[in-house]
């Protein structure tokens, strides 16, 4: 399917929303999410870089989808963290990612999987995990997913362009929270997700005295 070069974010939301009267799938959206290429022109009310960490920022959310603009510095990683069982595409927009795919080996406390509604309760003090590829995803190139089978992974920036990367994610069903996992302490926990900004406003910190930016803590 032929890019779409000037597709606006309206467009772009109006388009997914079409989805939602039919079963979907990591082919069918991963094939519209690679004909519907959004620009970081047409990004840039959503592109916030900040120099400690990479930021999220909201684009649309409603029962069934979620769609943020992620903003990364050189440097920038998320933890390895899961996805909750949900499905997730990632077009670059700018710059180059590097997507490290994990498999759960084992842990022990695998009994906290069992629980309704989330993947898993955490708290585990002793995790394998198997690092498998690592993809490298430029502007333009192709569109990486998460998906029931492929839901563990680390996201870093090594691009050392100056610029920045920016990333364009869809993720079905929205998600909350996620867990993390820490293996150099051998922990995982279940973190919140916060978005840096919503719809184009810098989200801010209402408990504190001084107003900062909320801080978004997994990918
Ligand atoms: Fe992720």
């Amino acid at each position: 399917m032929p890019h779409a070069l000037h597709t606006t974010v309206e467009d772009f939301v109006e388009g997914l929303k079409g989805f939602e009267r039919e079963l979907i799938t990591t082919d069918l959206l991963r094939r519209y999410v690679d004909s519907t290429r959004l620009s970081p022109e047409a990004l840039k009310p959503f592109t916030f870089f900040r120099d400690d960490v990479y930021t999220r920022n909201l684009i649309f959310k409603d029962d069934l989808f979620e769609v943020m603009a992620i903003c990364w510095k050189h440097g920038q990683k998320t933890t390895i963290h899961t996805h909750n069982g949900q499905l997730g595409w990632m077009a670059i927009t700018q710059g180059e990612i590097e997507v490290h795919n994990y498999k759960y080996l084992s842990c022990n406390a695998p009994e906290n999987q069992n629980v309704v509604g989330m993947d898993c309760l955490g708290g585990a003090t002793h995790i394998e995990l198997e690092r498998q590829h690592t993809e490298r995803c430029h502007a333009g190139g192709h569109i990486n997913t998460v998906d029931k089978i492929q839901t563990i992974h680390q996201i870093e920036n090594s691009d050392k362009a100056r610029a920045g990367c920016i990333s364009l994610h869809v993720y079905s069903k929205p998600i909350e929270s996620c867990i993390a996992f820490d293996l150099e302490h051998q922990r995982c926990y279940r973190r919140t997700l916060r978005y840096f900004s919503r719809y184009g406003q810098v989200e801010v910190e209402v408990e504190h005295p001084v107003k900062t930016p909320l801080i978004h803590t997994v990918e």
